[in-house]
């Protein structure tokens, strides 16, 4: 192999590890992850999404809950033009854990300010994490066109 074939090899192998380090250590200390949709919602014959959708945990109870020690899980159901609950109250500095599906369009659910955004299919269940470390009211979004009213389409995070 030539000299500068090594070297450049050697140098691509220094780059990648690096990369490769880079992307573990926002995955796994900063907790960056690409929003993932680790489930769906069983839709039985004869049902529609929305009735399935109501009747399978968590979101037959939507809202805000204690997981453990500092960490909090809410379940959000979306749908044209409302997330409910739309006042959502989180303690500051806790683990939160966000669930959100959509019973009828793919709708957004992005929170200006932090890496909260993701895309929420019908049917779907979208999971991501955050730690607010500041009190104060942050404003949820949908970001994803989804018809006449989807400008009005919000709600309210109340970090305390
Ligand atoms: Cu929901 Cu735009």
């Amino acid at each position: 192999m030539e000299r500068y074939e090594r070297i450049f090899f050697a140098i691509s192998a220094v780059m990648l590890t690096v990369f490769l380090c880079a992307l573990a250590y926002a995955s796994i200390a900063m907790h960056i992850n690409l929003p993932s949709s680790q489930a769906t919602i069983t839709v039985k014959p004869g049902e529609n999404l929305a009735t399935a959708v109501l009747t399978t945990p968590p979101f037959n109870h939507p809202g805000v809950r204690q997981t453990g020690p500092n960490q909090y899980e809410v379940d959000v159901i979306a749908q044209a033009w409302y997330f409910y609950p739309n006042k959502i109250k989180v303690p500051a500095g806790a683990d939160i854990t966000f669930k959100v599906t959509s019973v009828d369009v793919i709708h957004g659910f992005f929170i200006p300010g932090t890496t909260v955004n993701m895309m929420i299919i019908p049917g779907h269940i979208s999971v991501t994490h955050y730690r607010f470390e500041k009190r104060g009211d942050y404003l949820l979004l949908c970001n994803e066109y989804c018809g006449k009213e989807h400008h009005t389409m919000h709600a309210e995070v109340q970090v305390q």
